[in-house]
């Protein structure tokens, strides 16, 4: 009972019950947002996998309906793992999804509404004629999986990209076909990438060069990059480039700007995986959704009868250095925000901490700007041997001082400050530039063993120029999101306080470094409770 009063989150997407993971074929029809996302009716760990699904108005508020999509066919008899959805031209969904066979080979389906005209699209048809794409001769057939949006070509033919492996490396096969149905593999995969070993989940998509707005997965025109993220198995990170898409050859290349694998740019460097985007028709913007994974062990699952979490929507656009995304939660969300807490100007010396009171520090949205020093010179020396965000903010944490920071909050902390999760920046100096660190470091969140609490760390490539420097948090329960500097660094931690009651929880302001830091502006908000399943 406390387990679920204090961990289960408010705001954030779940189900009553039982384990979920990767969001499927999100889409916006007919003045509907759908979700769909991998779902264990029996239980609160992995297996028996449906495409479980909900419905919303404002991606915030959501209704649950029956499964969409469960094993029920020799094509998916041991499972409906993940896909996506494309409206076909007539306003018509389809759904393209991976099925187990009967020898657990992983193929590609698809899925029609049963009845365009019921508004929910409740029910859905998987027609006779699937499996529409086999693993060939040449294709690892238990890594392959997790087909795209579709898109058009010019040619008048759509093509998917499905995510595999041969050997070590990373492989977005693509896929032709002119009626949706026939599909014929491309013979060279759309990208692939040597050591960086399965790429579930890839999702390929077009951002425009300026501004915010999104455009649809099959947009050709001017002025757009690409995208391409894939997510890996083995580091459990999502990792994307950005680059040229060459219609002509169907490949897309990375710029140099960009680094293909593990050492490359991620959506979010914590716990966040599995994501996929869609592009809302209705505010012309990209959406990404991403699953967050209990941290907890399994047998506290259990105990609290779920597991997993879908984070909040997030909007996603090219930033207007055109080398990295901009990721910021939808507008929506500011529709549950309640009573308010506002500080200006206020400074914190070396060493201080202020509590941020009056509001509900388990389950509330603080978005704070810090105004650094008018000299960074006190700012630690970077060491260029530092590749690794998250072993340097292991190394340094909160507690080794620095010059310029370490500061920022400490989000669900107890009263005394026993458990805390700090998320934080540091600044370096280094030839040339400052370097910043982002952490949100989980060590600290809870006195109790057995959990996994790393101290998950982004670099984040912000001009200090104007000297500020901006963070915020979306704390719920569980669960705290942060975006650093407008949403160019974003961390997810999933943390488990010892608390007992909800006022356990508290929000404090910290600037433990040499040099003074000012809260510019610090706005929080308790978070009211949507409908939500
Ligand atoms: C990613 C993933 C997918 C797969 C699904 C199975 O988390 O492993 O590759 O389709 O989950 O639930």
């Amino acid at each position: 009972e406390t387990l679920n009063l204090i961990q289960r989150t408010g705001y954030h997407f779940q189900p009553p019950k039982n384990w979920i993971n990767d969001p499927n074929g999100p889409m916006y029809y007919n003045g509907l947002y759908h979700l769909f996302y991998q779902y264990n009716p029996k239980g609160a760990v992995w297996g028996n996998i449906v495409w479980a699904h909900s419905v919303s108005k404002d991606l915030i508020n959501w209704e649950p309906l029956e499964p969409a999509i469960y094993p029920t066919d020799h094509f998916d008899i041991n499972g409906c793992w993940s896909g996506s959805a494309t409206i076909l031209p007539g306003n018509k969904p389809v759904i393209l999804y991976t099925g187990i066979d009967p020898e657990n080979r992983q193929v590609q389906n698809y899925a029609i509404p049963k009845n365009y005209s019921d508004p929910y699209l409740r029910e859905w048809v998987k027609p006779k004629d699937n499996p529409i794409v086999d693993p060939d001769r040449s294709v690892n057939a238990s890594a392959f999986r997790d087909p795209t949006t579709a898109w058009y070509g010019k040619d008048g033919l759509w093509r998917i990209v499905v995510g595999s492996k041969r050997n070590h490396r990373g492989i977005a096969y693509l896929y032709r076909s002119r009626d949706f149905v026939h599909w014929v593999k491309a013979k060279r995969p759309l990208h692939s990438k040597d050591k960086t070993g399965m790429w579930e989940c890839p999702d390929f998509f077009p951002v425009p060069l300026n501004g915010k707005n999104g455009v649809d997965t099959s947009f050709d025109g001017p002025d757009i990059k690409y995208v391409l993220k894939v997510s890996i198995d083995l580091t459990r990170y999502e990792y994307y480039t950005v680059g040229q898409y060459h219609q002509g050859i169907d490949r897309y290349v990375p710029d140099n700007t960009s680094v293909d694998g593990w050492s490359g740019l991620r959506y979010d460097y914590g716990n966040f995986y599995a994501s996929k985007t869609f592009f809302d028709v209705d505010k012309n913007r990209r959406i990404l959704w991403g699953w967050a994974n209990e941290s907890d062990t399994a047998k506290h699952d259990v105990a609290k009868g779920w597991a997993g979490i879908q984070t909040i929507p997030r909007e996603l656009w090219l930033d207007s250095s055109g080398k990295q995304l901009i990721q910021w939660p939808i507008e929506e969300l500011e529709t549950l925000r309640g009573d308010k807490i506002q500080i200006k100007n206020h400074k914190l010396k070396m060493g201080e901490q202020i509590e941020i009171k009056g509001i509900t520090a388990i389950q509330a949205d603080v978005d704070v700007t810090f105004l650094l020093p008018s000299s960074l010179d006190s700012a630690e020396q970077f060491d260029p041997r530092w590749v690794n965000a998250q072993d340097v903010c292991a190394l340094k944490g909160i507690k080794v001082e620095g010059g310029v920071g370490p500061f920022g909050l400490f989000t669900l902390a107890s009263e005394n400050l026993k458990e805390y999760t700090p998320v934080f920046f540091r600044i370096f100096k280094a030839p040339q530039k400052h370097v910043v660190l982002m952490c949100s470091d989980a060590r600290s969140s809870s006195v109790r063993s057995g959990l996994y609490k790393p101290s998950f760390a982004g670099f984040v490539d912000v001009d200090l120029t104007d000297r500020k420097l901006s963070l915020r948090s979306l704390i719920d329960h569980s669960v705290v999101e942060s975006f650093g500097a407008g949403g160019k660094t974003c961390i997810t931690s999933r943390v488990y306080p010892t608390f007992t009651s909800l006022n356990d929880a508290h929000l404090f302001a910290f600037n433990y470094g040499k040099e003074s830091i000012t809260i510019e502006s610090l706005n929080a908000w308790s978070m009211k409770r949507p409908q939500i399943n």
